[in-house]
């Protein structure tokens, strides 16, 4: 297809939901010979702003995606889990006393980390049949590992009836620690947090470290338009890890002035001025993010309430241009796109979201001006980068749940 024939009247939708569960337990019935008990989803998110923030003790702002994984679930009497991936078109069979991870289905490892620290909470599991089938673009930042695990956790504990036996911040918990431990990624919690507790036409401001959350109503008058560059993350980890690191090591050099702190949450715009001199350039800008973007969390909030939707937007776009000059965690296809946005009437701020270095942006746009912002994407974008990208619109689906049959 050309891009002139791609380029007017069309987003990346994605099918309906009543349509994917008819498929998927069509995909369950074929598979295993009968029919599932019930459905469990966890969905994606992006993050409107709060970026990097979460594993220093700080504060996110993100919202629930319509688009999600779900699992077609059947109960088992012994320890068994068969697990079928409708998109990968693979199976995996585990044991629930005997936890290997799987060098091949790197897709079922979540499943196996989340029956694992289920476990390791002392949540007694019984085992399943499950079909898996998601929407969330894989490796794109809009969370398609925390919307696996989420969506796992609610099969397990609904099969051990226990899905009143941990609140839902608990239950992100263990979804982290099973990525932390046992998929081995070193994540903080906003992933999970977001896709369990998510709400329809809300935001949700996380604090981080006390894991305190409050629902804020999504704006009246203008949606997400999310733009997927389709660039490759390849050096997200080992960069996420080394930014982690810096941001320690930030905590520590500032400690010999401010010893009452633990994480840079507890730093101020103030005390980062005035204890500068004790920082390397690149440790003081990495800070300098971080401490910044706590405080624009916080305002964003304040905006949101007073109805200040210029604000708000104004703020994300100083989000993308600390992660790109201080934090140094955008690239060349990310800018190109949030510029690509931010030109378009209508577009009241935009940004990357998510650990950066490629996947997605996510602009706040006036209710209306949505197709022309979609339209700008996919006209400038691929000639700058030869890439075709996809462009989602969204406002704030609801978080995790069980569906029936
Ligand atoms: C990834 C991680 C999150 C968070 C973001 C950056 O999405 O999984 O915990 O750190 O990056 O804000």
């Amino acid at each position: 297809m050309t891009i002139d024939s791609q380029s007017s009247n069309r987003t990346d939708e994605p099918a309906h939901p009543s349509k994917r569960n008819a498929d998927l337990v069509a995909a369950f019935t074929e598979h295993f010979g009968t029919r599932p008990d019930f459905i469990s989803v966890g969905p994606g998110r992006v993050n409107l702003i709060g970026e990097h923030t979460d594993y220093n003790d700080g504060f996110v702002l993100p919202v629930a995606l319509k688009r999600d994984v779900r699992l077609a679930v059947r109960r088992r009497e012994d320890n068994t889990v068969n697990l079928l991936s409708v998109e990968y078109g693979g199976a995996f069979t585990f044991d629930l006393n005997d936890f290997h991870s799987s060098h091949e289905n790197l897709w079922a490892n979540y499943v196996m980390g989340v029956a694992w620290a289920l476990q390791e909470r002392g949540i007694a599991l019984t085992g399943m049949d499950a079909a898996i089938s998601g929407n969330v673009p894989r490796a794109s930042g809009l969370s398609s590992s925390a919307a696996l695990e989420i969506s796992s956790a609610l099969a397990f504990l609904k099969n051990a009836d226990a899905l009143d036996a941990l609140p839902g911040a608990q239950i992100a918990k263990t979804a982290q620690r099973a990525e932390n431990a046992f998929v081995g990624v070193n994540s903080g919690i906003m992933d999970q947090f977001i896709s369990m507790l998510g709400s329809e036409d809300h935001v949700l401001l996380i604090d981080c470290r006390s894991l305190d959350y409050q629902l804020i109503p999504f704006p009246a008058g203008a949606s997400l338009v999310i733009g997927n560059t389709k660039a490759s993350r390849s050096l997200a980890s080992s960069a996420y890890n080394e930014r982690r690191a810096q941001c320690e090591e930030g905590v520590r050099l500032l400690q010999s002035a401010l010893p009452g702190i633990t994480a840079l949450r507890d730093v101020s715009v103030e005390d980062l001025e005035s204890h500068r001199a004790l920082l390397p350039d690149l440790i003081y800008r990495r800070c300098k993010h971080v401490v910044h973007e706590n405080q624009r969390v916080l305002d964003t909030v304040a905006a949101l309430e007073a109805g200040d939707l210029d604000e708000v937007g104004r703020l994300m776009s100083a989000s993308h241009d600390s992660l790109r000059d201080d934090y140094e965690v955008s690239s060349p296809a990310l800018d190109v796109m949030v510029e690509a946005m931010r030109e378009t009437p209508g577009c009241l701020g935009a940004r990357l979201t998510g650990a950066g270095f490629g996947g997605c942006t996510v602009a706040l746009v006036r209710t209306g001006d949505e197709q022309g912002v979609a339209n700008a994407v996919y006209e400038k974008y691929p000639k700058a980068t030869n890439i075709w990208p996809e462009v989602y619109l969204s406002r704030a689906a609801g978080g995790a749940r069980i569906e029936e049959v």
